[in-house]
């Protein structure tokens, strides 16, 4: 990611995409009305920053709405917050982070991710480009590109994992006979267009097709992964078919979200959540003593439609 920190455009209240609570505009005790999972949806990024003693404990308060977290125990850029349990650390690194929606290949990407910054580090910043200005403001013939061509994600996740993560009642009981059966009975358990390929035990294989574009409260919205690198050094974004996206066309979505790109101004005990469908983030190389907690998961929303057409596969079995 380029660092042309001087053009870009600073979050500002005045702006429609963002809602930023600073202590001129809003008192402290407020706060944890502000930050809600409509307003997340509404404004595509909300920013608590200005406030002195705002503690993680009030973080994690405060974004109590995100209802689950995928925690894998095995990644050690992941590692947990040394009291907290359901907050994990950000890895420094030293690389910037070219644009991309938290684990946005995943078949249930989190709706909402927050971030909290305990220490402010020397230099670097976050970056938030807006998904529907983004979009927006792409040429005719990369949209109609997307038309044409669907994103192709090759994974495979266990069935199992993701209804324990939401509570599911009898998780246990998904067998492959079963998955088979809500896959032949089109029983739309994701919100994501999926492709089963394989079924296997507990365990799915497929291909999904995150829509692209996406439509959210703002409005159509450009939110897919498609640079690499972002998360595992050999996934490469590729169109149905296999074949690699242009490299035109990577370049001329670079240079429109850089356009529309936000610099979020946070420093020490900030936050800043972002709704994980509508806007894409990346940043600039961060300079030492940058230390950062992640929250990320799904809304109320999502965990009662997943939980009910779960228990609907259950049910009908
Ligand atoms: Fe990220």
């Amino acid at each position: 990611m380029k660092s042309k920190n001087s053009n870009l455009r600073f979050l500002r209240p005045e702006h429609k995409f963002g809602l930023v609570i600073e202590p001129k505009t809003h008192a402290l005790d407020s706060i944890g009305t502000w930050l809600t999972e409509q307003n997340v949806a509404q404004y595509g990024m909300v920013v608590v920053r200005g406030f002195d003693n705002y503690t993680v404990e009030m973080f994690r308060d405060h974004v109590a709405f995100i209802k689950t977290v995928f925690l894998d125990s095995t990644d050690p850029a992941r590692t947990l917050h040394p009291q907290y349990s359901d907050v994990q650390t950000v890895t420094e690194g030293e690389s910037p982070l070219n644009w991309h929606a938290e684990n946005g290949i995943q078949p249930l990407r989190p709706d909402v991710l927050s971030l909290y910054r305990e220490t402010a580090g020397t230099s670097g910043c976050t970056l938030v480009c807006d998904g529907v200005e983004l979009w927006a403001n792409l040429p005719t013939k990369i949209k109609n590109y997307f038309a044409e061509h669907r994103l192709e994600y090759d994974l495979t996740f266990d069935v199992l994992d993701l209804a324990k993560a939401f509570a599911i009642p009898n998780a246990e009981a998904l067998d492959a006979e079963m998955l088979g059966a809500m896959i032949a009975h089109n029983i739309k358990v994701f919100d994501t267009d999926i492709t089963i390929t394989n079924v296997s035990a507990r365990t799915l294989s497929g291909k999904w097709n995150p829509s692209c574009p996406t439509t959210t409260e703002g409005g159509t919205a450009f939110c897919s992964n498609v640079f690499r690198g972002v998360y595992l050094d050999s996934f490469v974004p590729k169109i149905e078919g296999g074949e690699p996206i242009p490299k035109e066309i990577l370049a001329e979505i670079e240079s429109v979200a850089q356009a529309a790109a936000v610099s979020v101004d946070w420093k020490e005990e900030n936050c800043i959540v972002i709704n994980n469908h509508r806007c894409l983030h990346g940043r600039t190389k961060p300079g030492a003593g940058r230390k950062v907690y992640v929250k990320f998961g799904h809304t109320g929303t999502t965990v009662a439609n997943f939980q009910r057409n779960m228990q609907a596969l259950l049910g009908a079995s």
